[in-house]
């Protein structure tokens, strides 16, 4: 049985969880959450109603970037435990029903990867290949393409004179898909996991395997002296080769789910990537909603944006993948700030139901939910004073850049980082009010957001009206509907300033979502059809079902037709 053959493939009803292991739940007091933390919460995971634990990287790493460096791709990082822990784990969630997905991160190794130590040590062994090497150009660089965490894609190999190519960090060498013994070391590797049972990959970066062979230069960036080599590296020229060679090779001949991570994707190339006729993926991570507020300075930049723009990249998501391929649906994951504080408003009188808000908004679309560890009881993002209490790579890159390249204050630079860094969403989750939220019992490697006493998940849990039991509830709803999985979707009343409606229906029921995104209280008129209909999903107590309704501050409601 294949996933890409089933007529009603599982991963459409899955609900997917995503747990980053080193802030999850610390076992033994290092600071460092790790494998029997996850199983010390497999029986909170299940009260929630999730289906798949997706793990962000549990691999051997000398974590320059967290683990999505990998110098060995069948050990377990020892801060996380070993291969027995994970065996206990995959059997632990196997019986509670949740099946556990892993980050397959083949774009680079680590540099420490015994395939790049021999490369680099070796230029004659074979393993040279499995990189990329360039001789300079002119005595320069071959291309001046910007690297994702700064600085150039190229790092000089003062040995052999050579170049390497590394998209990431310079511990991140890119990995050459080209070669051949290559892609069949990564179907292997993949099938060692898939036959000790697990139940999907989530790919890292997978649209990028493919380079343009040219290495062509590219344009500018303003006030650097690099260049966006993204023309040439994004959904390159023979991604979807090789992605229909692994699909043949290894994803076919188990029934397992992937989702594809795939930055600057399209939804004409997420057609490609997810029409189950094509035989790639299941679905991909698009990026233009995260995308939003950025500018000249990418994502620092963090510049206003308005709902309408929202609607828009949210519903031409919605109707150019129905019937031809399948959406992925989240607003946060380790990358991104925490959805309440970005999209939401995270006062504290405003916390709870936007955060509500956000979440019926998104799990009545059509695609499979993703849940960010700590989104289900609404964790913020988190203010620290200092630029040394954050620890990710490219905030910390950033920081420099800003400061030294481009001149920003210290005030502005932040400003932006409060706002932007993906250690917003790395903090310790806050389980309960204990000293170090219940986290751990030694010295958590990443500070804790202080505001855990109020904001935890056993007060959340504790509470009926939390956060916590929405997303239990919009959980076990959508699995209830049919037309949640099926329907058509139709925006209304697109250019509204502050309401995101939209219709769901499949010929037999009809769905109204809507969702007020505004501080006051607002009224919007509903088609005429749901006045009398069911109120399926509420964040307030109450709802007057009018023809006019009358809307509470971030109040989101879903009404059947009657
Ligand atoms: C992906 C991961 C991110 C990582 C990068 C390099 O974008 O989600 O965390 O830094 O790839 O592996
Ligand atoms: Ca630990």
């Amino acid at each position: 049985m294949t996933s890409t053959l089933n007529a009603r493939p599982w991963f459409k009803d899955a609900v997917v969880y995503q747990i980053y292991p080193r802030s999850f739940q610390d076992s033994n007091g290092d600071g460092i959450g790790d494998l029997r933390g996850i199983l010390s919460r497999l029986d909170y995971l299940a009260r929630l109603g999730v289906d798949v634990l997706w793990l962000s990287p549990i691999f051997a790493s000398p974590n320059d970037d967290n683990g999505y460096d990998i110098s060995d791709y069948r050990a377990i990082m020892a801060e996380f435990g070993t291969m027995a822990d994970f065996d206990e784990l995959l059997a632990a969630a196997h019986q509670r029903g949740l099946k556990i997905m892993l980050d397959l991160v083949v774009n680079h190794s680590s540099d420490e990867h015994p395939w790049f130590v021999e490369a680099r040590d070796h230029p004659d062994s074979e393993k040279r290949d499995y990189y990329i090497w360039k001789p300079p150009v002119n005595g320069d660089m071959p291309t001046h393409w910007q690297a994702f965490f700064g600085g150039p894609v190229w790092q000089l190999d003062e040995a052999s004179g050579e170049y390497y190519l590394h998209l990431f960090s310079v511990k991140q060498p890119d990995l050459n898909w080209e070669n051949p013994k290559l892609r069949a070391e990564v179907y292997d590797l993949m099938r060692f996991w898939l036959d000790k049972g697990i139940d999907g990959f989530r790919m890292d970066v997978i649209n990028l395997i493919s380079k343009d062979q040219a290495y062509p230069d590219a344009e500018p960036i303003t006030g650097t002296a690099l260049t966006s080599g993204y023309p040439y590296f994004m959904n390159g020229p023979r991604v979807h080769e090789f992605l229909q060679e692994m699909n043949r090779e290894v994803l076919s001949h188990y029934d397992l789910m992937t989702v594809g991570e795939t930055p600057g994707a399209s939804v004409d190339d997420a057609v490609r990537y997810s029409d189950p006729q094509r035989g790639e993926l299941d679905m991909v991570f698009q990026f233009e909603h995260v995308g939003l507020g950025s500018g000249e300075r990418g994502k620092w930049s963090n510049l206003p944006w308005t709902l309408p723009e929202l609607k828009s990249i949210l519903s031409r998501w919605q109707t150019g993948l129905h019937n031809r391929g399948w959406n992925s649906l989240y607003w946060d994951n380790h990358d991104q700030p925490r959805a309440v504080s970005r999209f939401g408003n995270d006062s504290p009188e405003f916390r709870v139901p936007s955060a509500k808000m956000l979440a019926t908004l998104l799990h009545f679309m059509q695609g499979t939910p993703y849940i960010y560890q700590g989104e289900e009881f609404g964790m913020t993002n988190v203010r620290f004073e200092r630029v040394d209490q954050y620890d990710d790579l490219e905030t910390l890159g950033a920081e420099r850049e800003l400061r030294e390249l481009h001149g920003w204050s210290e005030e502005r630079i932040m400003a932006s980082i409060h706002a932007m860094s993906r250690d917003n969403a790395r903090t310790p989750v806050q389980w309960d009010a204990s000293p170090n939220a219940g986290f751990t019992s030694g010295k958590p490697w990443l500070e804790i957001n202080p505001n855990y006493p109020n904001i935890n998940a056993e007060a959340a849990e504790a509470d009926l009206d939390s956060v916590w039991h929405h997303y239990k509830h919009l959980i076990a709803l959508r699995k209830s509907l049919d037309v949640v999985r099926d329907g058509t979707y139709e925006l209304l009343d697109a250019e509204h300033p502050s309401i995101y409606a939209y219709l769901r229906s499949d010929g037999h029921t009809k769905l109204l979502i809507v969702a007020h995104f505004s501080a006051k209280a607002g009224q919007y008129r509903i088609p005429a059809e749901f006045v009398g209909g069911e109120v399926l999903s509420n964040n307030y107590s109450s709802l007057q079902l009018t023809e006019k309704l009358n809307l509470e501050p971030y109040q989101a409601v879903v009404i059947r037709a009657k």
